[in-house]
């Protein structure tokens, strides 16, 4: 596949596979990625070796996988037009890593929130895996020499030091990467949690009542939207500091509908909460059926999932390949193969 796309520009993301994608992967990842793949050279990772830097049973990180690219493509991601990828299949990944670590001060790791807030999270089984993570994340990016990088808004700052880092290489032994650009967009780039607006959607988040997964029934985000957590004004109104509910849900709204905060503040006026959220809860419900049913459609099909990761690894293989072999040079590793 990428032989025909030499003329496009080329876009790395990834996910990990640690269980069901929610709404926030969805708005402030995958939809987006859908987009890019008509446009763009385009490589999916699913990050299994990101997965094992918290802990983790083996048995469901191969169930994970599988899971993760079955909703990959219920998002819409035709392996015959992009790349899936499985991380620990594309050998690069690690080898760059390992290279970019040696140039990677300690300091910047330590002070990366996402290693900070997972960090308290498992004090009690810290690994050097988490600290290095955002190293890994670097090297994924930087070996397909990606020119643009979809995220959502947490991983802005790793992106930061990916481009810290390609800047660093490039002038220590001479221009080697370019420089990725973040893609993050307008609306769901953030999306929080529906019972503690202050803090992300996650997979993690100890009342699963506030988190909303692509693949729930319908009945069950409705239960979800309409018990969400809001305050005792009862305005729509954008005011993400002291209506951080309200604002959330209608984040949810505008990433889905294209609508602007001006114009649902406009439709819901002089409308209470439990309209606004029998809306949201709609508008969700509508958007998500179709990648619930190609879900169930993709997961049964083990066989086109394995077909798809394999041919997604080797495309990025043959990519990486070509670029770890000029790092290696670049550094000074001898090479008697050629
Ligand atoms: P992960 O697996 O946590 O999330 C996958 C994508 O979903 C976005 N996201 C969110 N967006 C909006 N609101 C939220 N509440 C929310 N939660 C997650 C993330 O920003 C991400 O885009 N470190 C990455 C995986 C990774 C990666 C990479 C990404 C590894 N290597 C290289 C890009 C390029 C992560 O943990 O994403």
């Amino acid at each position: 596949m990428e032989s025909e796309n030499v003329q496009k520009k080329v876009v790395m993301t990834a996910a990990q596979p640690t269980g069901k994608l929610h709404l926030g992967n969805y708005l402030g990842a995958i939809k987006n990625w859908g987009q890019m793949i008509e446009d763009y050279e385009c490589y999916f990772g699913i990050v299994d070796m990101h997965a094992i830097t918290i802990p983790y049973v083996p048995a469901d990180l191969k169930r994970n996988v599988y899971d993760c690219a079955a909703q990959y493509m219920a998002c819409g991601l035709d392996p015959q037009k992009c790349n899936l990828f499985l991380q620990s299949m594309v050998k690069g990944h690690a080898e760059l890593a390992w290279i970019l670590g040696c140039i990677c001060p300690i300091g910047s790791l330590e002070r990366m929130t996402q290693y900070k807030d997972k960090a308290k999270k498992h004090k009690d089984a810290l690994n050097s895996g988490l600290l290095y993570y955002p190293v890994l994340m670097a090297s994924d990016i930087l070996i397909y020499n990606a020119d643009l990088v979809p995220v959502g808004e947490d991983q802005k700052q790793h992106l930061e030091l990916t481009r810290d880092l390609a800047q660093k290489f490039n002038n220590m032994y001479s221009p080697t990467f370019k420089l990725p650009e973040p893609y993050i967009p307008k609306s769901g780039a953030r999306i929080m949690s529906l019972q503690s607006p202050d803090s992300k959607m996650s997979k993690s988040d100890p009342n699963q009542n506030g988190t909303l997964y692509i693949t729930d029934e319908p009945s069950v985000l409705q239960k979800k939207i309409m018990s969400a957590v809001t305050d005792s004004d009862s305005s729509v109104r954008y005011d993400v500091q002291n209506k951080p509910g309200v604002s959330n849900l209608m984040s949810i709204m505008a990433a889905f509908t294209q609508k602007t905060y001006g114009q649902i503040e406009d439709e819901f006026s002089g409308k209470g909460y439990g309209d606004f959220k029998k809306a949201v809860a709609e508008v969700v419900i509508e958007s998500l059926a179709p990648v619930r049913q190609s879900y169930k459609d993709y997961s049964s099909d083990k066989a086109m999932i394995e077909d798809a990761i394999k041919k997604g690894s080797q495309a990025a293989t043959r990519r990486t390949t070509k670029m770890m072999a000029k790092v290696y040079r670049k550094v000074g590793f001898l090479n008697f193969e050629k």
